[in-house]
């Protein structure tokens, strides 16, 4: 009887453990497959403003206005997957202009278990907009579905982009 009772002593708590263990899992691995691409553009395009650095086409060159040109990575040849890339958005890129767009980033250890503390002064990554887990999820559908993988930008996803084909895509019709 006695050894009954240690044993739940020592069964009941591991069980606990292991259960948080798979909640906290489960919470940093959302549901990918539940993206929408068209909500995402709308986050690339103007609460995220992604745009502003890495480009309409993200491609890091081509600007809001195609002319111009950004400063930001090819996300074109980008190699993450849809973890990497949540795990980027959400903690941004220390040491570069990649913002992180979650509020309790550096603030407990969800970000390479780094606390803004530990980061240098000069290194510490900017806060961007703060995102909802479905909207930085709606953002990688997006990135999934019209930037990874894609060639040079092309005149029809610069117009599929501005929603219109107007002069601003022009500069692409001769490729
Ligand atoms: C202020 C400018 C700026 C903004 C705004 C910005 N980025 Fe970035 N981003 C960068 C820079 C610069 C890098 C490259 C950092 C480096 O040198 O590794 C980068 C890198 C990345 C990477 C890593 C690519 C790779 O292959 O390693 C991803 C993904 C990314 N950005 C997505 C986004 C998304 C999505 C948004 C909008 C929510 C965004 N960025 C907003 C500047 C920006």
């Amino acid at each position: 009887m006695l050894q009954g009772v240690k044993l739940l002593a020592f069964v009941v708590p591991a069980l606990l453990c292991l259960s948080t263990a798979v909640l906290a899992a489960f919470i940093a691995k959302p549901d990918f497959t539940q993206g929408d691409a068209e909500r995402g553009k709308q986050i690339y395009q103007r609460v995220g403003v992604c745009v502003n650095c890495h480009g309409w086409a993200a491609d890091g060159e081509s600007g809001t206005n195609p002319m111009v040109h950004v400063q930001g990575s090819n996300l074109r040849q980008t190699k993450l997957d849809a973890q990497g890339l949540y795990d980027v958005i959400r903690c941004g890129i220390p040491g570069t202009q990649m913002p992180y767009h979650d509020q309790t980033s550096y603030k407990d250890d969800r970000c390479n278990g780094l606390l803004m503390s530990d980061i240098a002064p000069d290194q510490q990554p900017v806060k961007g907009k703060t995102f909802r887990e479905e909207q930085m999820v709606d953002l990688i559908a997006y990135l999934e579905k019209y930037v990874i993988g894609h060639g040079k930008p092309t005149y029809e996803e610069c117009a599929l982009y501005f929603e219109s084909a107007d002069k601003s895509c022009s500069y692409l019709k001769a490729n």
